[in-house]
């Protein structure tokens, strides 16, 4: 694959390499937000099937994306009210624990957190161990090990979003299967950019924000709720969300049932005219470029910053557990960390710090002379000892 950034409308003086704060927008999703708002110019246009298709033909795409039935994907505002709605429908049993990361995004943090107090559970907060240079291998391992039978549920990203650490999904969900623990992944920075399979992965409900790596616009994310979820209560009585919403003529013969299987769990309103067919858009795209073809373009972009790195004596995660696309990079003090942040701005080199991680992350619409200008800027920043 060659860079995609003709498909998006970048300042094409900013290196942009800041997908993990938020994904552009591209071309053909302004387009749809545009075309959407004209349409609502004159709501005759609006039919009543329309306020199901939309969301349909979205949840087509993010079944595909992950590997699952589009009817257990379901619209949501934000990751919180994803979490929200899973941990509504989780029980527990007296002594039993649930499992977070540390350092996990606050939403993922609080919504357990929360749970836990409601629960009269305990939170175990697995960490990295502080000694290893590449915490990786033994952290995977920590979290292996702290599954138990008394976990009730696990939550945890897919990636760590600070610095892509990669986790051994494979392994914890099959572990939490074992365990009888409930799988909950927040798969916002890494779905659409790396594998994610639900089924492979043993995970009952993934969670993502649609604005980083979907190119989704801010407002809209998706998520997956498995057989797990069967039959259980969404956050709120939307009328979208029962069997007879179609029949607009009959919405008062009130209906007690729910759509069938994670339908049920839709936001209010799901079926937003001007966000839908803006992630619809951008879920056609990545389907067709296919996430394999996405991850090796930022594998070959990144090679030299890590090359470079290596060679400048900075500890680099091992292959196995590195995301190819979202890249922390805890600097040694030979470079000056104010002089980097100048020489970041001055070159218009768009980056994140995110707990100390100098965080860059790659997407398609990158080139290789913005990985070259960051190498420049970061060679610029060392204090020559
Ligand atoms: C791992 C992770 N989850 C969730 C979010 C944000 O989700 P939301 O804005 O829907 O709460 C972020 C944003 O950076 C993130 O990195």
């Amino acid at each position: 694959m060659d860079s995609q950034k003709h498909l998006f409308s970048l300042d094409p003086t900013i290196r942009y390499l800041n997908c993990g704060y938020k994904g552009p927008l591209m071309k053909a999703s302004e387009q749809a937000a545009v075309d959407a708002l004209i349409r609502e110019r004159n709501p005759a246009s609006i039919k009543p099937e329309d306020f199901f298709n939309g969301a349909k033909e979205v949840k087509g795409r993010f079944a595909e994306l992950i590997n699952c039935d589009p009817l257990q994907v379901a619209l949501i505002p934000s990751t919180s009210y994803g979490f929200a709605t899973a941990l509504g429908n989780i029980t527990c049993e007296p002594g039993q624990h649930a499992i977070v990361l540390e350092d996990e995004f606050p939403s993922g943090h609080f919504s357990i957190k929360t749970w836990c107090d409601k629960n009269q559970a305990i939170l175990r907060v697995v960490g990295p161990d502080k000694d290893a240079p590449t915490p990786g291998e033994s952290w995977n391992r920590k979290i292996l090990d702290s599954i138990t039978s008394e976990t009730a549920v696990v939550l945890m990203s897919s990636v760590h979003w600070m610095n892509g650490l990669k986790f051994d999904l494979e392994s914890i969900g099959q572990k939490c299967k074992t365990e009888g623990a409930i799988f909950i992944v927040d798969g916002t920075q890494s779905t659409g950019a790396a594998e994610m399979d639900v089924k492979r992965f043993k995970i009952d409900a993934l969670i993502c924000a649609g604005y980083k790596w979907l190119f989704g616009p801010y407002g809209m994310g998706i998520s997956y709720f498995g057989h797990a979820f069967d039959g259980g209560k969404p956050l709120e009585e939307s009328w979208l969300n029962r069997t007879n919403s179609q029949d607009f003529g009959n919405l008062t013969k009130y209906d007690h049932e729910y759509t069938e299987d994670s339908g049920r769990y839709n936001v209010g309103e799901m079926s937003n005219f001007i966000l839908l067919p803006m992630l619809n858009e951008s879920l056609k795209q990545i389907n067709e470029w296919t996430v394999k073809e996405i991850g090796n373009y930022c594998q070959v972009l990144t090679l030299p910053l890590y090359k470079y790195l290596l060679s400048r004596g900075v500890t680099v995660e091992e292959e196995q557990f590195s995301s190819h696309h979202l890249i922390g990079l805890k600097l040694p003090k030979e470079f000056d960390s104010e002089l980097l942040v100048n020489n970041l701005q001055e070159n218009k080199i768009s980056v994140s710090n995110r707990g100390g991680n100098l965080r860059v992350s790659v997407n398609v619409f990158n080139t290789a002379e913005d990985i070259e200008k960051l190498i420049d800027a970061l060679e610029a920043s060392r204090l020559i000892i």
